[in-house]
């Protein structure tokens, strides 16, 4: 299974913070805010990872994250030279995916609640095995998202990007699991009305083919899409008050490596003995030193 993030676009809807500095570049309290998308891959054991950013943006990409070796990881970037919409991802990434299933993520999205590493092992699972899967979650504001239309045993009946009249409240979060043919798909989008090559165009060829799966996130389940400036201090406020609260950093890539096997105890204390001074460096040493007394 592949994984991408995407962190194109311009971010526009977050000028002037955005005008030299990437949005998912931006901190999100502690962290560039892409470490939370990275995370959730790794949590579902994804290991080889194509971040697609805009041609200004890499440079900066490549310096922040390299080549995934610090994580464990694989990391390839690509370039999308307009933001011409998310089902793009995939025909950018034709050659990374060489036909396997693959999950994609938004850069700008940030997951945290209760069985989370089941449910994207679950997601995966059910993409292997030939369906797609979106992740569900009751929002305020629907006219924002793209929205899924539930039936009693939570099939998804129809999926619209941002409709003027929203069937219901669930928002499809931008976190997709697809199987092998995702290309194929990707390849048969059309531009919409707003001149995108939406993703809900792709949600919906696998409904029409009774291979859509909703996955939904329940009331405790947080989750943000920090694309406005009202959710980007909103998210930054929870993983602050949840750290605090916890003692625990919350999207941690070398840690995941860790309990992936990723890496060693001694590569995670090595790489925060370089980063000693401060409280993330402090944290992956405590980490690979309770591996080592839990052996
Ligand atoms: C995109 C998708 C939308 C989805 C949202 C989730 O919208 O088009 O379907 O609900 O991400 O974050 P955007 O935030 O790019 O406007």
């Amino acid at each position: 299974m592949k994984g991408i993030i995407l962190a194109g676009g311009a971010g526009t809807r977050l000028y002037p913070m955005t005008k030299v500095i990437s949005k998912q570049l931006q901190p999100i309290y502690d962290k560039p805010m892409i470490y939370y998308p990275l995370s959730t891959l790794m949590l579902a054991k994804i290991r080889d990872i194509l971040i697609i950013t805009t041609r200004d943006d890499q440079p900066l990409f490549k310096k922040q994250l390299g080549t995934g070796e610090e994580f464990g990881l694989n990391l390839s970037y690509a370039i999308q030279e307009e933001p011409k919409g998310l089902a793009q991802a995939f025909t950018i990434g034709e050659e990374f995916i060489q036909n396997e299933p693959c999950s994609m993520i938004l850069g700008d999205n940030i997951f945290y609640g209760n069985d989370f590493v089941k449910m994207l092992q679950e997601a995966r699972s059910v993409a292997e095995e030939g369906l797609a899967v979106n992740f569900g979650k009751k929002v305020k504001d629907p006219k924002r998202f793209g929205i899924m239309e539930l039936d009693d045993e939570q099939n998804i009946l129809s999926v619209e990007e941002k409709p003027e009249y929203p069937k219901s409240d669930f928002a499809i979060t931008g976190l997709y699991f697809y199987p092998s043919d995702i290309v194929e798909k990707a390849k048969l989008v059309r531009p919409s009305k707003r001149g995108e090559l939406e993703i809900t165009s792709i949600n919906e060829m696998y409904l029409q083919e009774k291979r859509l799966k909703a996955c939904l996130l329940g009331g405790g389940f947080s989750w943000y899409d920090a694309g406005t400036n009202k959710s980007f201090i909103d998210a930054n406020n929870f993983i602050y008050n949840r750290q605090e609260e916890r003692g625990e950093i919350i999207a941690c890539p070398e840690q995941i490596a860790l309990d992936n096997g990723w890496l060693s105890n001694e590569q995670v204390f090595e790489q925060g003995l370089l980063m000693k001074n401060n409280a993330y460096g402090k944290y992956l040493m405590d980490c690979a030193k309770k591996k080592i007394i839990k052996k």
